[in-house]
């Protein structure tokens, strides 16, 4: 191999030299993604017969030259079916090396009998049980460069384009499999190189889906130079350097043109003619398949699931050994949801369990499963991920990740106030508008989360923002959802139109993310009145000092000075202020947030307009958050405009 490049080094120079390495000698083992299951199989010796003899069966078949091969065996019980893939650059030799490496980690999960690894090179993985049909599941995650790349702009704007190109491209052809390239329009010549392949057992369809979610991980890399995004039926790639030869690019052109040339072209052209009906008959249909499959498998099983798997329905009784009987101890906090419970599962893992009484139970049970299903089918960084749930007579338990950092409020006025510093601040800001701009535009169903306020704020261990809470609105059954109340969501975060009319759009969300945005850089709860210097509410403070052009009053003074430029203090209010304006029509679109946050210099939006000041007459100092259902009823509003412009 030395030999080889050195004769290149001398002949192409050194830029060739390296892609050669990469194209010839390369069996890309950098790990992305590994995982045991902790149920163990009943009979080890049957299970590591079964398991040798795929795993060989797996071999034998990439050494024929396949990038893609399965193999199970079922017969004496403790059942394993697996799966190999090869990113379709790799050569065989390559591929063989990779799968090897993979097999040698995947035997450190020992009698585990579910199991993944996945590198940049191929991904392996076994399960006790078929999942060659599974495309998108809870587990999938960007993994994300640490560099910025230079010209951030046009860097964004290419690699934007390309992985916009694989997601359409992809699914439509025979191979599920693109390598692309795209030159950085006005980059001085510099490429973005890109990858995307699903599982060729995964539907059409279902790649596609399986694509849009890794799309959306993978898009909150940026602007980083390179990222990945994993996920069980799918895998996407972009780079600013190349990981596959020149020769190996996808003619992608014919994949791009409507409705594609691949004999797959019928099955996508139905999906994309009746995309509603048959999407949503897939979903469910899948979803009963999924739910089939749940109740018939062992126990254990479920508990000890790996990570890609599917949302879980949890035993009540499971949960409630888990969370201590829904102890006080446990207790993490209240919500105007209902409750929420620190857990521990049997197999160790820590969880969030949310306690709902959900009433009468007027809904069909089916409305439920659809909603929790939905909800669980959300996967964004910025989002707190649904795992499962457990539904009983008139209570509704729902499982989720764990955040040991607690929530943003806590941060901001509460035992670790002033423990954030000002970059943490502003990537709180970021990550909290990413998620909504998620939510409302970019799944497929518009999500207006209704209830925006910091202690609806998670943060994880890196300090990113994880909004909770999302979708709650939508299992509440009629005559107690948001909709029918005069007044909802909570305090001092709701917009007027919302308070005083009912009028939702996801406008009302931009004005209570303004309100948080204001919090974070006062580090001053938006619902308290302060006596110094004068009675004011925090947005009303805010637009003052705005206005008398004295903004960086308003920061936290726990901040130390040094860490923030007076310009961008006055970005980041001016951007607040604007979605708290009271008209709905001026406040912008989270999606246009992202890009104003990103954007350097000033605001092209022109100055925000005086917002308008909602006062309660209720209002109870200690207990801020006013939930649904008796006391929102009981709650009254008025409004006060400032006098004056
Ligand atoms: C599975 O086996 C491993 C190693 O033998 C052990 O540590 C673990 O506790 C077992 N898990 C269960 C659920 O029995
Ligand atoms: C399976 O393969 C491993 C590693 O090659 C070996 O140690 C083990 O004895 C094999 N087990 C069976 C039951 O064949
Ligand atoms: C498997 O685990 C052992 C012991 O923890 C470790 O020494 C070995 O390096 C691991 N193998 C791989 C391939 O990571
Ligand atoms: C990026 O990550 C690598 C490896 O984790 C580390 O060595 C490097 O210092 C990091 N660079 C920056 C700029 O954080
Ligand atoms: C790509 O180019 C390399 C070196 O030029 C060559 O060895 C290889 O066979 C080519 N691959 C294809 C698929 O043409």
């Amino acid at each position: 191999m030395e030999s080889k490049g050195l004769v290149l080094l001398i002949t192409g120079g050194i830029w060739w030299w390296w892609l050669m390495r990469v194209a010839v000698s390369d069996p890309q083992t950098n790990l992305l993604n590994e995982g045991c299951s902790t149920y163990n199989a009943s009979s080890v010796s049957n299970f590591y017969s079964n398991l040798n003899a795929t795993l060989s069966d797996l071999k034998t078949q990439l050494n024929d030259n396949n990038h893609f091969a399965t193999a199970e065996r079922t017969r004496t019980g403790d059942s394993v079916y697996a799966m190999v893939q090869c990113r379709n650059y790799m050569s065989t030799k390559d591929c063989v090396a990779c799968f090897t490496a993979a097999q040698s980690l995947i035997r450190n999960c020992s009698a585990a009998n579910g199991a993944r690894v996945i590198y940049d090179g191929c991904f392996l993985r076994y399960e006790s049980s078929s999942f060659y049909d599974q495309a998108t599941l809870p587990g999938n995650a960007a993994i994300c460069g640490n560099q910025t790349a230079s010209q951030v702009t046009a860097f964004q704007a290419a690699v934007e384009g390309l992985l916009a190109d694989l997601e359409v491209a992809t699914p439509r052809t025979d191979d599920f499999y693109v390598a692309y390239k795209k030159e950085v329009v006005g980059g001085g010549g510099a490429t973005v190189y890109g990858m995307a392949q699903c599982a060729e057992t995964v539907s059409p369809s279902a790649c596609q889906e399986c694509l849009k979610v890794a799309n959306g991980n993978i898009n909150s890399c940026l602007p980083s130079t390179y990222g990945r995004a994993v996920d069980a039926g799918c895998f996407l790639r972009y780079s600013n350097t190349p990981f596959f030869a020149d020769n190996q690019t996808t003619n992608i052109t014919p994949f791009l043109e409507k409705g594609g040339s691949s004999k797959k072209k019928a099955i996508i052209g139905g999906v994309a003619g009746g995309v509603g009906l048959l999407l949503l008959i897939s979903v469910l249909f899948l979803w009963y398949q999924q739910s089939r499959k749940a109740k018939a498998a062992p126990r254990g099983d479920i508990l000890g699931a790996t990570e890609l798997r599917g949302p879980v329905n949890y035993s009540y009784r499971d949960l409630k050994a888990a969370t201590k009987n829904f102890s006080e101890e446990n207790k993490l906090g209240e919500g105007g949801f209902g409750d929420v419970y620190k857990g521990t599962l049997k197999n160790g893992k820590m969880v969030a369990v949310k306690r709902l009484f959900i009433g009468q139970p007027n809904r069909a049970k089916a409305d439920f499963e659809s909603e929790v299903k939905l909800i669980s089918n959300i996967h964004h960084r910025n989002l707190i991920r649904l795992l499962g749930c457990c539904g009983k007579r008139s209570e509704l338990l729902l499982v989720y990740e764990y955040m040991a950092n607690s929530s943003l409020d806590k941060f901001l006025f509460g035992e670790r106030r002033g423990a954030l510093n000002w970059k943490q601040r502003l990537d709180i800001i970021a990550g909290t508008a990413r998620g909504l701009a998620y939510l409302h535009e970019e799944f497929h169903v518009c999500i207006i989360h209704r209830d925006i306020k910091s202690s609806n704020i998670l943060l994880d261990n890196d300090f990113q923002p994880k909004i909770a809470d999302f979708g709650l609105a939508r299992l509440l059954p009629e005559d107690k959802s948001h909709l029918s109340t005069k007044f909802a969501g909570t305090l001092g975060y709701t917009s007027p139109e919302y308070a005083i009319h009912g009028q939702l759009s996801e406008k009302v969300d931009t004005y209570s993310y303004g309100i948080v945005v204001l919090e974070i850089i006062s580090g001053r709860k938006c619902n308290e009145m302060k006596a110094e210097p004068v009675g004011e509410y925090l947005l009303e403070r805010a637009w003052k000092l705005y206005e008398d052009d004295k903004h960086l009053e308003l920061v936290d003074e726990s901040l130390d000075p040094e860490e923030y430029k007076a310009e961008e203090v006055k970005k980041i209010i001016e951007i607040a202020l604007m979605c708290a304006q009271s008209s709905v029509s001026m406040r912008p679109t989270m999606s246009e947030v992202v890009v104003l946050l990103r954007s350097k210099g000033s605001l092209e939006h022109g100055p925000p307009t005086r917002p308008t000041f909602v006062e309660s007459s209720k209002r109870n100092p200690g207990d801020t958050s006013i939930s649904t259902g008796s006391s929102a009823s009981n709650a009254t509003a008025s409004i006060s405009h400032f006098s004056g412009r």
